[in-house]
């Protein structure tokens, strides 16, 4: 039985993890900054799963969450780290204020590498253990009006690929699971995001309300988080875990567009599926 921290476990993606990787008889820690999902994770769970409040742009918090995790197992630790908490930053480049751009990347970035930082130490001094970092497709594709949210998982992505080269002599499997649209309150965030850009008095106002008309659809038609949950529990316990999980098997063919492609026909391509090429 792995002992298993998911964060982003109160909603979505985390939270449909956390159920399947304790149905399956992992021992699990659930995380997120709400303390009432957390409480309705455990009672759901019926109490296999412990929730540990924390918000992962908060030094003093995962310091202590490490602490508690650390009680909890008679000073053990984790074997596996799912940093999976995230949220997209919608809206133009030009318009999104400093303060949106590093909250994006305080959460995204700094934050995953804060939690790894935390819980890291003990995997490695054991030779043993497992990071699994929640990217996207949009590790490999920027739409446009996602932009923070795209550069954010191409971080996500690069910091991923050292650290696994980093981290394998030590015996410490570094993997990245890459889901494209998933059907959780993301898309929405998303789209609030946006939502303030897409007024007459943006510039790019016509172009983002084109943009949501499409990106409105695609969340709610998109599959269900238990597809990525069940990558996550094959990168957690397989004995030969993948260095990528693309979820699901279709999002691959994006990816090897956007490889093999010309650029300006990848272009092409996102303006015409969007409708931004009209717009
Ligand atoms: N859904 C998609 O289409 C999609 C596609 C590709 C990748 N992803 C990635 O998958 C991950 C999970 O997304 P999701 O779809 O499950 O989204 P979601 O339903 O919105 O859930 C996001 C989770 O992240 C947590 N979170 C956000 N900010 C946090 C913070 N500062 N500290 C701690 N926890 C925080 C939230 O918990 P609290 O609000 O309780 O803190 C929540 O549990 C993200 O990394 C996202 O980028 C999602």
């Amino acid at each position: 039985m792995a002992k298993v921290l998911i964060t982003g476990a109160t909603a979505g993606i985390g939270r449909e993890t956390a159920l399947h990787l304790a149905n399956q008889g992992q021992e699990v820690f659930a995380s997120g900054r709400r303390e009432d999902a957390l409480r309705s994770l455990e009672a759901e769970s019926a109490g296999r799963i412990k929730g540990i409040a924390f918000d992962v742009t908060d030094p003093a918090a995962i310091d202590a969450a490490r602490k508690q995790i650390e009680a909890e197992t008679s000073g053990y630790g984790l074997d596996v780290l799912v940093n999976n908490a995230g949220y997209g930053q919608g809206g133009p480049l030009e318009q999104l204020s400093d303060a949106e751009l590093r909250a994006q990347y305080d959460v995204n970035v700094f934050g995953l590498m804060a939690v790894t930082r935390a819980f890291l130490p003990q995997m490695r001094e054991r030779g043993r253990g497992r990071i699994i970092n929640v990217g996207s497709v949009a590790g490999s594709i920027a739409l446009p009006f996602l932009g923070a949210y795209a550069s954010t998982k191409h971080a996500v992505q690069g910091l991923s690929e050292s650290l696994r080269r980093e981290l394998r002599p030590h015996g410490v499997e570094v993997i990245v699971i890459r889901p494209g649209a998933i059907r959780t309150e993301f898309g929405q965030g998303e789209a609030d995001g946006m939502e303030a850009f897409a007024g007459a008095e943006s510039p790019y106002g016509q172009q983002v309300k084109t943009f949501m008309k499409w990106h409105g659809q695609l969340h709610p038609r998109a599959p269900k988080p238990s597809v990525v949950a069940e990558a996550i529990y094959h990168a957690a316990t397989s004995r030969r875990p993948r260095p990528y999980y693309v979820v699901p098997l279709t999002n691959y063919g994006i990816i090897w567009l956007q490889k093999f492609l010309p650029t300006r026909w990848v272009d092409r391509v996102i303006e015409t599926v969007t409708g931004l090429r009209n717009a």
